[in-house]
């Protein structure tokens, strides 16, 4: 057994996870989801980084004790060097470049949306690439062309809120809480998505971009009309416009998908990010997946959010390709996918 521990700490999530390079049997997975942000309505970059600071070191700890293991029997260590917040992903590349360095053991970067990507992979279900990659989370909402670790191409992506960030500040202006997609998708169980209209933006097929923000102002401006009109959104009419929002992410989101598995002639759909644990989303994706002879490939839901596990994965394909990073590799706020292969050296 070789056991690699990844770290993540791109947001708000402190994971560490350790994985088994040679049987990629998955031996713990540690994720401390900071709360502290919640009164704010959203991430605060200067106390993510000081929450990560504080956090860190117990949750490596708890995941070598869950694995039964110590620093000493560790094979690799691997950290999330981009994107995400600079303080936050500091704190992760710094605490694994520190046990590489300490244990002179290899390290390995791995980018954060890589990390979506592979986390269908953590199951017996393993897509083939190359595969078309739906990334939605509260930071991305993309459009990836997959064809293997450290050869994913960006398609089309948000010109402005993610996904997961259209749930978020339409839920705070419902007054349902941060983080608020999980509650809107619980929410709209119980509601009639056919109650209102509302708008399913850059819907032309010149495009792959996705555009979010127009639908909170849409939800505002339908909320204003209901309760100027003496309907109270509360109840059932709760439920209905949290209904309409869920089916309209989802069918912008699904609809650019499945438009790229097509002209792009590759039949595998892999979904990740936060708002892939989206019910509607899930159950609609293997719908229409049917309909139009796409496979498609859901990470459980406890991998769709930020994980360490996923991390790890993605960092384990690198080392069995032969990659590892220089101790000189930095974090990077703004990586893109296309440039990860620079983040490595060929081990020799
Ligand atoms: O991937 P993630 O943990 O963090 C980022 O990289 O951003 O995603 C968090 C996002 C939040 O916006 C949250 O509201 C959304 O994922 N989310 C959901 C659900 N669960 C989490 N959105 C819709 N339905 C859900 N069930
Ligand atoms: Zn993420």
């Amino acid at each position: 057994m070789r056991p690699l521990l990844a770290i993540e700490s791109s947001c708000d999530e402190t994971a560490a996870a350790v994985l088994d390079i040679d049987s990629g049997e998955i031996l713990s997975n540690i994720v401390h989801t900071q709360a502290e942000h919640a009164e704010f309505g959203g991430v605060v970059p200067e106390i993510a980084s000081r929450e990560h600071l504080a956090k860190i070191h117990n949750v490596v700890q708890r995941s070598l004790d869950d694995a039964t293991l110590k620093a000493t029997d560790l094979n690799a260590v691997a950290a999330t060097y981009g994107p995400g917040l600079i303080g936050a992903l500091l704190v992760g590349v710094q605490m694994a470049k520190g046990i590489a360095q300490a244990r002179n053991i290899p390290f390995v970067g791995v980018h954060h949306i890589e990390g979506h990507l592979m986390a269908a992979s953590i199951s017996d279900h393993v897509p083939e690439s190359p595969f078309i990659g739906l990334v939605a989370s509260g930071g991305h909402s993309a459009l990836y062309r997959f064809a293997g670790p450290g050869e994913a191409t960006l398609l089309g992506e948000t010109r402005d809120d993610a996904a997961g960030e259209a749930y978020d500040k339409t839920a705070k202006l419902l007054g349902l809480g941060y983080p608020g997609g999980v509650v809107i998708d619980r929410l709209a169980e119980q509601g009639d998505a056919t109650r209102f209209k509302l708008p399913i933006s850059l819907k032309d097929r010149s495009t792959y971009d996705y555009s979010f923000s127009g639908l909170k102002t849409a939800v505002r401006v339908l909320v204003q009309k209901l309760e100027a009109a003496g309907d109270i959104v509360e109840g059932q009419r709760l439920y209905d416009v949290c209904a309409c929002l869920r089916k309209a992410i989802t069918d912008a989101l699904l609809a650019k998908a499945m438009l790229a598995c097509r002209r792009q002639q590759v039949p595998r759909l892999v979904l990740g990010g936060g708002v892939s644990a989206n019910s509607l989303l899930r159950s609609e994706a293997l719908r229409l997946g049917k309909e139009n002879d796409v496979e498609v490939f859901l990470p459980e839901r406890a991998y769709c959010t930020d994980n360490a596990v996923m991390i790890a994965a993605a960092a384990r394909a690198h080392f069995l390709a032969g990659r590892t990073s220089p101790l000189s590799l930095h974090a990077n706020a703004g990586a893109k996918v296309e440039d990860s292969l620079e983040a490595f050296q060929v081990r020799t």
